[in-house]
């Protein structure tokens, strides 16, 4: 793509893809291995089972599949598609697993590339799509979440591992000089409370010449404190939704559907009653998928209006938040 200048005010939604691995995850099969129950993790977070990638699943392959369910729901020429953004904080190549998609695609005149805000990564990456767009360099783009967390979950930690699965979303959204469906949107980070919830690098100490050390690249585990995750994303949440809300001139009694990351249906219950949205508007699936991180959102939009329950103009209120910490949230007309 080389970055021609269109003249572009909006971005229209086109299209929506999702998909999960075959092999599921129980809660009754992850008491077998530490010490917590079906009954416990349902009535804490309403999770009750996830996918988990095979050896033939990993983040590009998840990612095609969901992307390109969302090029045919869009009708597209595959060689029209100008950028690509993957969201994911587990590619399968540390350098960038959005060109393996691009290849998968043929999307030969994309450009694609990898975007990392954890569970706010799927909306940062359309925030980010959307600016090339409006800004009028590209036209047609496809925003991918996908997420393979359980190869980074600690299976003996019963405080994190019953949370989180494996799976990928994706939207095609366009430039359009006719109106502007990402209605608004904030971005938000707070990297002094980052030590809540990380990943981080375990290095191993090397020394392949002499007096030089080295460090070998790696990875731990998910370290939560999920109690002040908890606490973060009851608060900030309804905060960023209201203010979103206020500026752009919406109510809360006009959001047709509040679609939150999945993360625990105790933080979406208790954001939508902060919010005054009644629990029928509030989209849920964790039961089950679980916390498919920056997979959830276009996860749970997908399913819904396959489903047909998002339709054409219904307003929708979306917040993604998460490691970093991170937050962030889009006020959406789906068309
Ligand atoms: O994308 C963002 C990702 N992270 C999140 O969204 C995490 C947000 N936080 C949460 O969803 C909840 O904090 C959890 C579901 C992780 C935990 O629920 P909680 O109600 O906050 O439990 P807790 O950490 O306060 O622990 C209560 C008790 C503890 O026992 P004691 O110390 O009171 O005896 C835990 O040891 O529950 C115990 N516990 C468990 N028991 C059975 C913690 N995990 C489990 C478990 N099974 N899996």
């Amino acid at each position: 793509m080389e970055g021609i200048k269109f003249n572009q005010v909006g971005i229209a939604f086109k299209g929506s893809g999702s998909y999960v691995p075959d092999q599921i995850l129980t809660n009754q099969k992850i008491s077998q291995k530490v010490d917590t129950s079906d009954e416990w993790i349902k009535s804490r977070t309403g999770i009750s089972e996830r996918r988990i990638a095979g050896f033939g699943d990993n983040v590009s392959e998840m990612g095609y599949k969901a992307a390109l369910t969302a090029i045919k729901m869009a009708n597209w020429d595959i060689k029209t598609i100008d950028l690509i953004v993957l969201a994911t904080s587990t590619p399968n190549d540390l350098f960038g697993s959005a060109p393996s998609i691009q290849a998968k695609l043929g999307a030969n005149n994309a450009v694609a590339f990898d975007l990392t805000a954890a569970c706010s990564g799927f909306l940062f990456a359309l925030i980010t799509a959307s600016q090339f767009l409006k800004g009028g360099s590209f036209k047609r783009a496809i925003v991918i979440g996908a997420d393979q967390l359980s190869s980074f979950v600690d299976w003996n930690d019963r405080r994190s591992c019953i949370l989180f699965g494996d799976g990928a979303g994706a939207l095609a959204i366009e430039a359009t000089s006719e109106f502007d469906n990402l209605i608004g949107f904030d971005m938000r980070t707070d990297g002094q409370r980052g030590s809540f919830l990380n990943l981080p690098s375990k290095n191993n100490e090397d020394s392949i010449i002499e007096n030089i050390d080295f460090l070998s690249g790696g990875f731990a585990s998910i370290k939560m404190n999920g109690q002040e995750v908890y606490k973060f994303a009851v608060r900030e949440v309804p905060i960023i939704l209201e203010k979103l809300f206020i500026r752009n001139n919406y109510s809360s009694a006009e959001i047709d559907w509040l679609v939150l990351h999945q993360a625990n249906q105790r933080i979406l219950d208790s954001v939508g009653d902060r919010l005054k949205i009644p629990r029928e508007k509030i989209l849920s699936n964790l039961d089950k998928y679980g916390n498919t991180s920056a997979a959830t959102i276009p996860l749970m939009m997908d399913e819904a209006i396959r489903n047909n329950r998002i339709k054409q103009n219904d307003i929708i209120a979306t917040s993604g938040f998460g490691a970093g910490l991170s937050w962030g949230a889009a006020l959406i007309k789906w068309g």
